[in-house]
Parts: structure tokens; C-alpha cells; sequence
């Protein structure tokens, strides 16, 4: 394998309209960084940046939502993203922001360069526009039944049920996420990026590796299926050419010298990407460094760490992007994850179901947030979606963490303590034992370093061919093999009659204890520097302890020298008791409360057929207040209400008589159907319909608002 000169490695901008949950962590941020720091402990040059997203719609959907500005949500959340990321130990070089003024001019000299070499095309179009916000809706400002799959509620620009990237105006039955009201169409000026000319190389180098210059850049082999596969399906459906502009007042301004620039922004997915590249800028400027190497220069290989719903962009729009601009690298790989689930269900943030990685950290003990890193590995949705359970994390951590790898540790600091006053013992090469890597086998110090050797070097390989999850179970290996070693051996009952063979074993077993302190340090960062200091070792300088390691290694030098004295033992990790996973069970489930979900036993009924918005729309409801209520001779079920809406009065007759007396009733706020047409019922008129909740058990409760509302108000 060719090494590449250096690195620029990069993990999705998050949008800073939230915190950090699980799967952004197993998606983009740990990937990346096991990656990176792996490349640093082998010696490569390696820049890792990232940073918040701040513009598009996601950040002004959510201002609207919490009542605030768009800018109060950046810089409230932009500060959570980079602590969680920290606290977690993603180790960046630059967490920077798209709201930088380094942003700004980055992406709109990419602009106007675009501009200049002829790849734009300005076209004028019928948008939609929703009237009563005056606003054009593209993005996520539009939802519609999608043409593709026919799920309900796509977006503008992708359809998050198929993948599908779409245009606003290919959603069936569009209407506004701002207003919920269907858009009119007005005409507007765009720049349109020509993607359909970048189309052909594209599709070459997506399959083949070989670029638009005729230069393989990598191996198809070495890319993902499901990342070549997403990308083949949507050039199969052509490339068009994309507005990379809209009419917001949220984004970085088309460069004001342009006519036709007023009151438009550069998209979120043109900003965004370049956000990468003001980021390796920022980084240069405060290190005194260069940044153009890291993204012009040949010899740099650009890794993108993505989710699967980025695919597109960083595979198809931003390399074509880059193309257009030229002069700048291509990447060699986006090794894109796919999702991770919660207990069962999609994680999502609008429906807080989410393990939040500030929440995490500030109520799990320190040592978990490594616990966290190493369960995300092993949930590492790498080739297909995969499952996050609060009972797997436990079972995985006292299983894995605390009685493999801890517990070997432990065994062994302790044993070389008490034995040996914590020197490192000198021994016989020909002293032979039973192996721990070859169970069955009898063995010598010298193969057995070999076999570690072997696995030492090819964990660093699936790491860098992006396997993590093979790369841990490696690394768990080694620690079985040392576990079997002491278990094989058993040297606190051979310590008397062969005092050379304890020696032996348990100077081996330092060196895979030693191993294991390098092994770790890209997936549990902090436990790694624990075990360095109880093995009294220096500090990492997180430069090329790996590459060291192998090297020595290689040449059958022990890591740990013949003398050396370790520090205390310590537990690396403790098992996690039941309550401190039922408490993270029952927050889960008590935000959840309000959601449809299955109390014990309870059956539901299907979900009745879909209905568009417009048949919802057409209901009136409104709040009401029942001034008075009274029985119905001979039926058992209605009472007669007289309802307050303010603005005049309804007679109701209502099935409510089973469960209400008339005294329970008066004075409750309901809601009230009042646009149905009345009927007529043992000879009184009904004028409407209260609204009511029913159980299965046939319980009915009022709906009404959580608090004292005015009567007559809209329900929507
Ligand atoms: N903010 C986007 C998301 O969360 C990712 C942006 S990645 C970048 O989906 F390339 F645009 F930076
Ligand atoms: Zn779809």
C-alpha cells in the first residue's frame, strides 16, 4: 500500500440545531476518530477538522420552533456540539463554524470562481412560494408525498424514507413545513451548477477510481458497496443541473457584486462542504501552517466520515463541485456509515428519542465515556443499520470491558506486584509454556510475541482500510489470548514449583498488557493513558507510539523492558450495576410518555388510510367550554351540553353520559367539531361534536389544552 504524503481527514459539519446524540457519534465522529488517531500513533502527517453547520433550513425550522433567532440557535447549540464532541474525546484539530467570517469569504470565492469558469447557468423558474409567510419554499421548507416511494412526508430536496434526492417540484400534493398551507407558484432567478456536465466523469470514477484526469485515485474495492451502490442509483437517474442558491434571509449573501444577488444566500449544501476547507484554513492560521497542501496537493488523501444520508453530496455534488473549481484533490474514500437504531426505533431528535452524549457524559461515571466509545464500535452500523439497546450496552461492557480486558489487566499488574515487586522479570527463552494465542499449544516467549506481532499489525490494517468493528474484535482478541495465558498457565499455583516459568508468563503477559495500552488508544483514549500510567510508562504524545510498537515488535525487542518498574494497579473499568441502567431506561421511556407507545397489553388498532392536509384543514375545531349539562330523558349514553365558544353558543348532545355525571362536566374546556353538520337526535339538535381521548378499556377523556385557553380559539 502506497502511503499517502498526508491527510486531511474530515467528519460531517453537524447542524447546530441540536445536540449530539449516539448516532452522529457511531455515524461520523468515532469513525473518524479512531481513524486519525491511528494515523497519528503510526506517524502520519493528518489534519482531522470539522464544525457546525449554522445555516439552512434545519436552523431556522427549529428558531422557529423555540420562539428564538436563528443566531440564538447556532450559538446555543454550536457550544453543546463542540463540548459533547470533546467530552467524547473526538479529537479535532479545528472544530470551527460556518458563521465565521473565514466562511464567508471562502465560500463565496468559491462562488464566483464557479461563476467565472462557466458552470453556473442562471435560470429563471416557477417556484413555490407560500403566501402567508411570504417566503419561496425549497429544501426543507416544502414537504409532499414523494413520487418514489410514496411516503408522506418528503422534503423538498430528499426523500429521508427511499434516499431519493428530489426537487420541490416533483412532491405529489406539496405544501409549506412553515405554514402547513399548499404553496402557489411565483417565478425566480437561480444559479443552477451544470451537475448534468459533471455527470460522465462522475460515474467513471465512482466505479473505476480512475479521476477526470485519467489517474487512478483509488480502489473500488476499497470503497463500500452501499456508497457506490447510492451513488449509481441516483446517476442512473441523471444528473440535472442544481440551484446552489435560494431566496433566504438565513445563509452567506451571493456575492453582492452580482445583479440579482439581493436578498439570496449561497444553499446550505454549497456553504457547508466549503465549511471543510475555511476550517483547514483557520487551523493553518493558528498553527502557522499551510493549508493548500492538505487539499491541492496530489499526494494528500482526503477521507470524508459521513452518514449515509450525506452520501450524495460528498460523493457526487461536492467532488463535483471541487472539479468545477479545480485545483483541488478528490477524495480517496467516504466511508459513509448507515444508521443506528435505539431500542427498536429510528433515533430522531424532533421525537427525543436520542441517548444525548452531554446528558451521557454528565450522568455516567467518567471511565463510560470510553465504555460509550467501545459499545458504539461494536454497534457500528459499518455495512447496515444497526441496534443500540440499553441492556446490550450493559451486558457488553461487564461482559467485554470489565471481565476480558479489565480483568486481564488487573491480573496481571497485580500478580507482577506481588511476585516481583513491579519489575519487569527477566527470564529463559527456553523456558516453554502453554500458548495464550494458540490454545492447546506449548509454547515459547518468542512465538508468543510473534502472534502478537501479527495481530498488532493486522489491527492497523482493517483500521485503515476502515473496519473498525474487525479492528476491535481484534484488539479483544489479544485480550482473550492474555487472559488464556494466565488461565492456561496459572501461575498463582505454579509460582513455587516453577518460579521460571511464572516468569515467563507473566513477563509476556506485561507485554501484552503493553500492546494493548497502544491498541486502545484510538478507540478509549483516556482508559488507554490510565493503563500507561499503571504501567509507569510516559505519556502519550500521540505521535508514533503505534508505529513503535510495531517496530519493536517486528524485531522481537519487548516492549516493556527486562527492569522496568509499572506504577499500581488499578480497575480499568467497573461493571455497571443495574440501576444505573433502569434509570437510563426509564428517561428514555418517561419522554416517550406522550408518545404512541405500547403500555403493557394495550392492542391498537390500525392506523386508518392516509389523508392529505387538505382534508384535515377542512375541519373547524375549536375550543369551547361546557356551561351546562344536563341528562337526556330515556338514554343512557347522552348528555346534553351547552358549550361556550365565545363567540356564540352551541347545543351538543354528547355519548358521554356512561362516564361523566352533568355536575363533573360543567365548567370543562374541550374541543369542539364545530363545522359539522348538525343533527338531529331524539328531537333536539346536536350542533357539533366534542372531541374525546378513548381507551381500550372504553375510559373516555376530555382533549382540551394543557392550560385555561380562551373559548372560540382555531385548532390546527
Ligand atoms: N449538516 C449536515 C447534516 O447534518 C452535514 C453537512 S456535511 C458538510 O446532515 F459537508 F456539508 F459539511
Ligand atoms: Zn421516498
Amino acid at each position: 500500500m502506497n502511503i499517502p504524503k498526508r491527510y486531511l481527514v474530515t467528519s460531517a459539519l453537524p447542524y447546530a440545531n441540536g445536540p449530539l446524540h449516539i448516532g452522529h457519534l457511531a455515524g461520523a465522529y468515532l469513525p473518524a476518530d479512531i481513524y486519525v488517531r491511528y494515523l497519528r500513533l503510526m506517524g502520519r502527517d493528518v489534519v482531522f477538522v470539522c464544525g457546525s453547520d449554522e445555516h439552512g433550513a434545519a436552523i431556522t425550522v427549529k428558531a422557529k420552533k423555540e420562539g428564538c433567532s436563528p443566531k440564538e440557535v447556532v450559538d446555543k447549540y454550536h457550544a453543546v456540539l463542540r463540548d459533547s464532541l470533546k467530552g467524547i474525546g473526538i479529537q479535532f484539530d479545528i472544530y470551527h463554524r460556518t458563521s465565521e467570517p473565514i466562511h464567508y469569504q471562502t465560500s463565496q470565492d468559491f462562488f464566483r470562481t464557479l461563476l467565472q469558469n462557466g458552470q453556473f447557468e442562471e435560470i429563471e423558474s416557477d417556484q413555490y412560494f407560500d403566501e402567508a409567510v411570504g417566503q419561496f419554499l425549497a429544501d426543507r421548507y416544502i414537504v409532499g408525498t414523494c413520487p418514489k416511494c410514496q411516503a408522506p412526508d418528503a422534503y423538498g430536496d430528499q426523500c429521508e424514507k427511499c434516499g431519493s434526492s428530489l426537487s420541490p417540484n416533483e412532491l405529489i400534493e406539496p405544501r409549506s413545513t412553515l405554514s402547513g398551507s399548499t404553496p402557489v407558484k411565483k417565478p425566480t432567478r437561480h444559479w443552477y451548477l451544470k451537475l448534468n456536465e459533471h455527470e460522465e466523469w462522475l460515474r467513471n470514477w465512482i466505479n473505476t477510481g480512475v479521476g477526470p484526469d485519467g489517474k487512478t485515485l483509488h480502489l473500488p474495492s476499497e470503497w463500500k458497496n452501499h456508497v457506490i451502490g447510492q451513488c449509481n442509483s441516483w446517476l442512473d437517474g441523471g444528473l440535472q443541473p442544481r440551484a446552489m442558491t435560494r431566496d433566504l434571509d438565513w445563509g452567506i449573501p451571493v456575492p453582492p457584486e452580482l445583479p440579482g444577488s439581493e436578498n439570496k444566500v449561497l444553499y446550505v449544501w454549497l456553504d457547508a462542504p466549503i465549511g471543510y476547507i475555511s476550517a483547514t484554513k483557520q487551523w493553518a492560521l493558528d498553527n502557522g501552517k499551510e493549508w493548500e497542501p492538505y487539499w491541492k496537493s496530489e499526494d494528500t488523501a482526503l477521507v470524508h466520515f459521513i452518514g449515509k444520508d450525506n452520501i450524495v453530496f460528498h460523493c457526487l455534488i461536492f467532488p463535483a463541485i471541487l472539479k468545477a473549481h479545480g485545483g483541488f484533490v478528490l477524495p480517496v474514500n467516504v466511508p459513509a456509515n448507515q444508521f443506528l437504531n435505539l431500542e427498536g426505533r429510528k433515533l430522531s431528535t424532533s421525537k427525543n428519542w436520542a441517548v444525548w452524549v452531554h446528558e451521557f457524559l454528565a450522568e455516567m461515571p467518567a471511565e463510560q465515556g470510553d465504555a460509550l466509545r467501545y459499545n458504539m464500535v461494536r454497534k457500528m452500523p459499518e455495512q447496515a443499520d444497526s441496534e443500540f439497546t440499553w441492556k446490550g450496552y450493559q451486558e457488553t461492557t461487564n461482559n467485554e470491558l470489565v471481565n476480558n480486558l479489565a480483568n486481564f489487566v488487573n491480573r496481571v499488574l497485580v500478580l507482577t506486584q506481588k511476585y516481583y515487586g513491579g519489575v519487569v522479570p527477566a527470564f529463559e527463552a527456553d523456558c516453554s509454556f502453554q500458548s495464550g494465542f494458540r490454545p492447546g499449544e506449548t509454547t515459547l516467549a518468542g512465538p508468543e510475541l510473534e502472534a502478537l506481532s501479527a495481530k498488532v499489525s493486522e489491527i492497523g490494517k482493517q483500521i485503515e482500510s476502515y473496519n473498525f468493528k474487525e479492528a476491535l474484535r481484534l484488539l479483544m482478541e489479544v485480550s482473550s489470548a492474555g487472559n488464556a495465558l494466565l488461565q492456561f498457565n496459572e501461575p498463582w499455583k505454579t509460582i513455587k514449583e516453577s518460579p521460571e516459568l511464572v516468569k515467563a508468563v507473566l513477563g509476556l503477559s506485561l507485554q501484552v498488557v503493553t500492546a494493548l495500552s497502544v491498541l486502545m488508544r484510538p478507540f478509549m483514549p483516556e482508559a488507554a493513558s490510565r493503563l500507561r500510567s499503571m504501567l509507569a510508562l510516559p505519556t502519550f504524545t500521540d505521535q508514533s507510539e503505534w508505529q513503535v510498537l510495531e517496530a519493536q515488535l517486528a524485531n522481537s525487542e519487548w516492549p516493556l523492558p527486562i527492569g522496568h518498574t509499572i506504577g499500581a494497579a488499578a480497575h480499568l473499568f467497573s461493571r455497571i450495576p443495574d440501576e444505573l441502567i433502569d434509570a437510563q431506561i426509564a428517561k428514555l421511556n418517561q419522554t416517550q410518555s406522550e408518545v404512541a407507545e405500547a403500555p403493557s397489553g394495550i392492542q391498537y388498532t390500525p392506523l386508518k388510510e392516509m389523508i392529505q392536509y387538505d382534508d384535515f384543514a377542512k375541519m373547524d375545531i375549536r375550543t369551547g367550554t361546557i356551561l351546562t349539562a344536563e341528562k337526556m330523558e330515556k338514554s343512557k349514553k347522552l348528555l346534553k351540553l351547552q358549550i361556550d365558544l365565545g363567540f356564540e353558543q352551541r347545543t351538543v348532545l354528547s355519548g358521554i353520559a356512561e362516564h361523566f355525571t352533568p355536575e363533573e362536566v360543567v365548567g370543562q374546556q374541550v374541543l369542539l367539531l364545530a363545522n359539522l353538520a348538525p343533527r338531529l337526535m331524539m328531537g333536539v339538535e346536536s350542533q357539533g361534536m366534542i372531541l374525546m381521548a378513548e381507551h381500550p378499556d372504553g375510559k373516555l377523556a376530555f382533549v382540551a389544552p394543557g392550560e385555561k385557553w380562551p373559548s372560540g380559539m382555531g385548532v390546527k
